[in-house]
């Protein structure tokens, strides 16, 4: 059975004094937590501090985004061995605000993920379709195509230490959520896909999170479907009680 994993994307939201009291009420709160993975996921300068506020706890670490290259003139990025210096585990990529205001691709998507795998982080890889794509029945073709062009050139044993996360765009930030059926139905969607892309034994390996307004009161539904592995959450994940019900129920499914 694939553990479910529960990962705030705390986005540019959070100062230090508020980082670092949001883990340690969490840590109270969660200490019960053995089978769910839980990540957080800062933004850059509060990596360090969240990692020392986390020290006893089963918490991991995650930043939101990472450049391919090792290091050099590249104003404003950061590398994968400086997120590995600092404690974090997994990083975010191709999430589609990325997608929409900076323009990545994905080509540079797989780049990204590509040079994650290989430095050792676990990607948390994000597709999904936008309102329209979905309205005019795109959607299937939409996360194909996604799926197929950031997954490209990676072999079984790659794909085995990725993440996905679907996240359909109309649903993020949005308060509209996707009702556990029209998740579970791309994820089964998605699961096809990499039985037909790699195998079957993968397919039931990989874990696919949802993401998109996820909250305490939608939590329980979607985290007690057994294709839905775990949530990628934005909003909920910056107040302490909300993402604790979040967890609980990721605990309770695991
Ligand atoms: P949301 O964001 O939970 O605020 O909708 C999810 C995400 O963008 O990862």
């Amino acid at each position: 059975m694939r553990n479910k994993i529960i990962a705030g994307n705390w986005k540019m939201n959070m100062d230090l004094t508020g980082s670092i009291e949001l883990i340690e009420e969490l840590s109270i709160e969660l200490k019960y937590v053995q089978k769910c993975d839980v990540v957080f996921c800062p933004p850059f300068p509060l990596l360090l501090p969240v990692k020392e506020a986390m020290k006893n706890t089963r918490f991991e670490l995650g930043a939101q985004n990472m450049f391919w290259e090792d290091k050099g003139a590249y104003t404003g990025e950061v590398s994968a061995n400086m997120l590995l210096s600092v404690g974090c585990n997994y990083v975010i990529l191709g999430h589609s605000e990325r997608r929409k205001y900076f323009n990545e691709t994905n080509e540079t998507v797989n780049k990204r993920v590509q040079k994650a795998l290989l430095a050792g982080l676990k990607p948390i890889v994000c597709i999904g379709e936008t309102l329209e794509e979905r309205e005019s029945e795109q959607t299937r073709s939409v996360i194909e195509n996604q799926l197929k062009y950031d997954l490209q050139g990676f072999c079984r044993d790659d794909v085995v230490n990725l993440i996905l996360a679907y996240e359909p765009i109309w649903a993020i930030g949005t308060g509209k959520t996707a009702t556990p059926d029209q998740a579970v139905e791309v994820h089964q969607f998605i699961r096809d896909l990499l039985s037909k892309l790699y195998d079957e034994e993968l397919a039931q390996i990989v874990r696919i999170q949802y993401g998109g307004s996820v909250n305490n009161a939608n939590a329980r539904d979607l985290l007690g479907r057994s294709d839905i592995d775990g949530a990628l959450v934005g909003g909920a994940s910056l107040k302490a009680q909300q993402f604790a019900k979040i967890v609980e129920a990721g605990e309770l499914n695991s």
